[in-house]
Order: C-alpha cells, then sequence, then structure tokens
C-alpha cells in the first residue's frame, strides 16, 4: 500500500508536467533559467501550512525555510545561511515569519512531556513563556496556546531583527520589510501581528512587547 502511494505521487508529477506544457510550453525552460525571488518565508514545518497555496504565489516567487514552529535560531547555520543567501545575494524585499495556531511544536514546548532532540529545538518557546508571563497567566490554556502562537511569532520578528545579516542590510537599503502572521488552520485565514520592521526605531517598537512584563 505505501509503494502504491509513493507511486502516485510519481504518476501525478507526470501528469503535471503534462498539464504545465499544454498551459504554457517554456513553462520549466524559462524557470531554469534563474530566480527573482521578492519574499523570505520563514515557516513551520507543519504539512497543513503551504505557503503558495495560502498566498496565492507561484514558481519563483517565495524562497522557503521551514523548520518545526518557525523559530529564528542563531545557531542554526541551515537557518543562517537561507537568511544571508536572502538578504544579501538574492536582496529579497520582506521576509514573512508566519506561525500557525494548532502548533504541535509550540504545544510541545508548553508541557513538560519530553520527546526528545526536539525539546532543545523548541526551547526558546519556553523562554518566550517567561517573558510573557504576566499576560498568558491571565488566560485560560486554550487562550494561552493562541497567544503563546502569536508571541512567539512576534519574538522571532524581533530575533530576526537583532541578526547582524538584517541590521548591515537595513543600514545600506532600508530592506528587509519584516512581517509577522499567524495563520488559522481551521479557518485558512492570515492574521497580520506586526509588520513592516525596517528600521531600528520599529525594531524597539516591537520589543515594545516585552516591556510589558513587570
Ligand atoms: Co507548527
Amino acid at each position: 500500500m505505501p509503494q502504491n502511494y509513493i507511486s502516485q505521487l510519481l504518476n501525478n508529477n507526470q501528469n503535471w508536467v503534462q498539464e504545465q506544457i499544454a498551459i504554457d510550453e517554456d513553462y520549466f525552460e524559462r524557470a531554469a533559467l534563474g530566480q527573482e525571488p521578492q519574499i523570505l518565508w520563514l515557516g513551520c514545518s507543519d504539512s497543513r501550512v503551504n505557503p503558495s497555496e495560502m498566498t496565492g504565489t507561484g514558481k519563483g516567487e517565495v524562497f522557503v525555510h521551514r523548520n518545526i514552529a518557525n523559530l529564528v535560531s542563531y545557531t542554526d547555520f541551515n537557518f543562517l545561511s537561507v537568511l544571508q543567501y536572502a538578504v544579501e545575494v538574492l536582496k529579497v524585499k520582506h521576509i514573512i515569519v508566519c506561525g500557525h495556531y494548532e502548533c504541535g511544536g509550540v504545544k510541545a514546548a508548553m508541557g513538560e512531556h519530553q520527546y526528545g532532540l526536539i525539546d532543545n529545538w523548541i526551547r526558546p518557546i519556553k523562554d518566550t513563556m517567561r517573558f510573557y508571563a504576566n499576560e498568558l497567566d491571565d488566560l485560560d490554556e486554550k487562550e494561552q496556546f493562541k497567544r503563546l502562537v502569536e508571541l512567539s511569532v512576534i519574538e522571532q520578528v524581533a530575533h530576526l531583527g537583532y541578526t547582524n545579516i538584517v541590521r548591515n542590510q537595513w543600514a545600506k537599503s532600508q530592506m528587509p520589510h519584516i512581517h509577522g502572521w499567524v495563520y488559522d488552520i481551521g479557518t485558512g485565514y492570515v492574521k497580520s501581528l506586526v509588520s513592516m520592521i525596517n528600521t531600528e526605531a520599529e525594531l524597539k517598537a516591537v520589543c515594545k512587547f516585552e516591556q510589558l512584563k513587570k
């Protein structure tokens, strides 16, 4: 059965190629010439979150990095390389950090159950919980979960603004703009949480969230 499923995927690919060529003969030849995406996407690995589908973007428009719980890590060479290449070489105009409600990574960080190596990866979300404890403590568990998803996105936006990669590019060009979004798996709608943080002053405005803690 699993083998049939994989065969089906390969068949789907064959069909897709034929369909695209029928619509546009040079579709693949043009793609092979290069890419000029304007957006770097940092999203969750969750299989229900499909950036192209939800934003109506196509091939060549979005440079994508996904990891569990869409985290900005200062020690992840994979992420940092993607960021540096996107900002300095591709010169993307926007970075979108997109979290999502019902995120398993965020849920795991809220609890004490151990899942192995992943516990270390999602550890920064526990710090976010600590930073915003005053706000989160007033909410019931369901609302806490939703709000923590949002707060973690805002934290990642701030983290991006603290990278030397982004700061150096801001000094040169006032780009990229950074946006924090949350995607609602249950409705399909995206909510914009923060946006256009392309200067030091605006970064400080984002970080005012941190000052809410008493
Ligand atoms: Co997730």
